[in-house]
């Protein structure tokens, strides 16, 4: 099978992943409206190309709060590696690694924090927190990521139930007994997704503050007002985020929610965003429109799907080779 672009990656995880995994992935809240926004709103943004640039040398490098990564697209956080690939997060870790980009390690993943920090030393990873009823054990996930030298942590923000996935009601989603969300194994029930906290609020931000010495990123983020107080509560980072449309339905495109959020933060700190990403030029859109970065959610368990690391490190290579050109193309 010739892999030429994304897409050939999504129907060959939708041909061959088993159905509740499919579904698991693809899913949106409700109708689905925001999920498939996040892709059609790209579609709507035009370029304004420049002709006569001489680009025939062009850097593609970034940094991410002082982290030097090979281009501007990284590993979104998302749950159950091993769904998409035997090896799971481990297998995430070394693409990113070897791609020399940035994965952001889920709460739910199916490896340990510490599968993941071994699997890829030196990679360079941030881990995303759901903080939990048990508070204690979401401090002590905190502390775990730190001393592994995980190197950020993003606070999921917008995640205080789970939404309403129809596909995944209609299947009874859970995961197989022989995986488990091992970073939280003996610190209660897993996969029981009340046990979150919905009482989390900005005050969390403090709380955060006086467990770890590593950047907040908050994930998550819509408007310019709550851009507004993730910059008055000391983030280093925000993630404009709707969670890939899996949460709230019909609220904005993520890339139309970005536009705001910039414009708020007015260089305070960075901004990053994801959701529908699929394509080289639409990570050049979101940084013409004031992102520092970006990062791929599904396209990512596509590839994990198809060849597990070398599978994402195709995906990964075709986004950078795209956004070059692209770059090139419009000058
Ligand atoms: C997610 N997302 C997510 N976010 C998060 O903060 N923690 C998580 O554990 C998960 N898990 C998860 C699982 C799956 C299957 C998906 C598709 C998404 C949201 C994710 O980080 C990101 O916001 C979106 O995936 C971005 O949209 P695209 O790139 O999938 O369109």
């Amino acid at each position: 099978m010739s892999m030429v672009c994304l897409s050939d990656f999504e129907a060959y995880a939708k041909k061959y992943l088993p159905k509740i995994a499919w579904d698991y992935f693809a899913a949106g809240a409700d109708d689905c409206t925001t999920r498939d926004e996040n892709i059609l709103a790209y579609k709507r943004i035009r370029f304004r190309p420049r002709m006569l640039r001489d680009v025939s040398v062009m850097d593609i490098r970034t940094k991410i709060l002082g982290s030097e990564i090979s281009f501007p697209v990284g590993i979104a956080p998302t749950g159950f590696h091993q769904l998409a690939w035997p090896d799971g997060e481990k297998s995430t870790a070394r693409a990113a690694r070897a791609m020399d980009t940035c994965y952001i390690a889920s709460t739910y993943s199916t490896c340990t924090l510490e599968e993941i920090s071994a699997a890829a030393p030196g990679g360079l990873h941030w881990f995303q927190l759901y903080i939990h009823r048990n508070r204690a054990a979401s401090q002590q996930l905190v502390q775990r990521a730190e001393a592994l030298g995980f190197q950020g942590l993003v606070l999921t923000a917008d995640l205080p139930y789970t939404g309403k996935r129809r596909n995944d009601v209609r299947n009874g989603f859970r995961l197989p007994p022989h995986m488990k969300v091992k970073n939280l194994e003996g610190a209660f029930e897993v996969c029981k997704m009340s046990l979150l906290d919905p009482s989390v609020t900005w005050n969390d931000i403090y709380w955060l503050r006086s467990l770890t010495r590593l950047p907040i990123i908050i994930k998550g983020i819509l408007t310019r007002e709550d851009a507004e107080l993730a910059v008055k509560h000391g983030v280093q980072g925000i993630i404009v985020s709707n969670h890939g449309g899996r949460q709230l339905d019909e609220g904005p495109a993520t890339i139309d929610a970005l536009v705001e959020v910039v414009e708020a933060v007015r260089g305070r700190v960075e901004v990053y965003v994801d959701g529908g990403i699929r394509k080289g030029s639409d990570v050049l859109k979101a940084l013409a429109l004031g992102a520092k970065c970006v990062f791929i959610g599904r396209p990512a368990l596509w590839g994990l799907a198809y060849k597990g690391e070398e599978g994402l490190q195709d995906v990964l290579r075709i986004l950078q080779d795209e956004f070059r050109l692209s770059m090139a193309l419009a000058g």
